[in-house]
């Protein structure tokens, strides 16, 4: 049965409290819990990917009304190789089931499909899936739902610095012109804002390889929930408590100029 992906009549979307002041303008999820949510059910850890796809529709559904503008979700790193191949094959499935459903309700809602990491190296079913629907939606202006698809921030950096090297040699860039904004555009996240606000679900609390560079300044929030579980009254708790949180980037907040001493 097809679950049309934008349903007000789902449990719980009434009396949804959506903060509408200071929101996170780019959202990063580390989405981790899958297999053990399966191995508590007594189900292959490939079940716990399956189901983790609704919570995904689940989220990106949240993120448009939350009017969160970039939306990142790690969904393959470059780490995973390391799993049965039984596991990766099933992964790297998902994108097409997860598009072959929902892509027209993602083009009808304006959400603009973007990806990151090294597609070179994704089967041709993955990778096509995701040309066809970044292209598809390519002229939408609402959310950009960006997925980091076989990508790792070390292979990233690595691999800017490659290309960077290149020009400096064939003279398109010059030492005296790079800095930090020149160089992020050398990174697969070219031209997109660093995220806001970053969860990590299922507990763990590191990075795993996840935009070391963009998550400088980035305001972390952990949860012990399983990506499975993880619901849009959570990703509400996480959009509010990063409402709370002070950002200084280093320097010191305006109300402390005034008195300063
Ligand atoms: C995250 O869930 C999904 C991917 C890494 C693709 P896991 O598969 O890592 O789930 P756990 O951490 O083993 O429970
Ligand atoms: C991070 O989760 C990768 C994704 C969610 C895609 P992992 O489960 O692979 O991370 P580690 O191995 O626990 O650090
Ligand atoms: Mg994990």
């Amino acid at each position: 049965m097809k679950i049309p992906f934008f349903n007000n009549k789902q449990p719980g979307a009434f009396n949804m409290h959506y903060p509408d002041q200071n929101t996170p303008d780019h959202v990063a999820i580390i989405m981790d819990g899958n297999g053990r949510w399966a191995k508590k059910r007594g189900m292959p850890r490939v079940a716990g990917h399956k189901e983790g796809i609704s919570t995904v529709v689940k989220i990106v559904k949240a993120a448009v009304k939350c009017k969160v503008k970039v939306l990142t979700l790690y969904t393959f790193s470059t780490e995973n190789w390391k799993r049965p191949k039984s596991e990766v094959d099933t992964i790297l499935r998902l994108p097409k089931e997860f598009l072959s459903i929902y892509l027209p309700d993602l083009i009808s809602n304006n959400v603009r499909i973007e990806a990151i990491g090294d597609m070179a190296n994704l089967p041709v079913h993955t990778r096509e899936a995701v040309q066809y629907a970044i292209d598809r939606t390519r002229d939408n202006d609402g959310l950009q739902l960006n997925f980091a698809l076989n990508y790792g921030s070390r292979h990233e950096i690595l691999k800017a610095m490659k290309v960077l090297l290149m020009d400096i040699d064939n003279g398109e860039m010059s030492l005296d012109e790079l800095d930090e904004q020149q160089f992020s555009r050398y990174l697969d996240t070219d031209g997109m804002k660093d995220p806001d606000l970053l969860i990590r679900t299922g507990g763990e609390q590191r990075l795993s390889n996840f935009l070391l560079w963009q998550l400088a300044y980035t305001e972390f929030w952990f949860t012990d929930v399983l990506w499975p579980e993880f619901s849009e009254k959570e990703f509400v708790h996480a959009l509010e408590a990063y409402r709370q949180r002070a950002r200084r980037y280093g320097g010191i907040q305006d109300d402390q100029k005034k008195n300063y001493y």
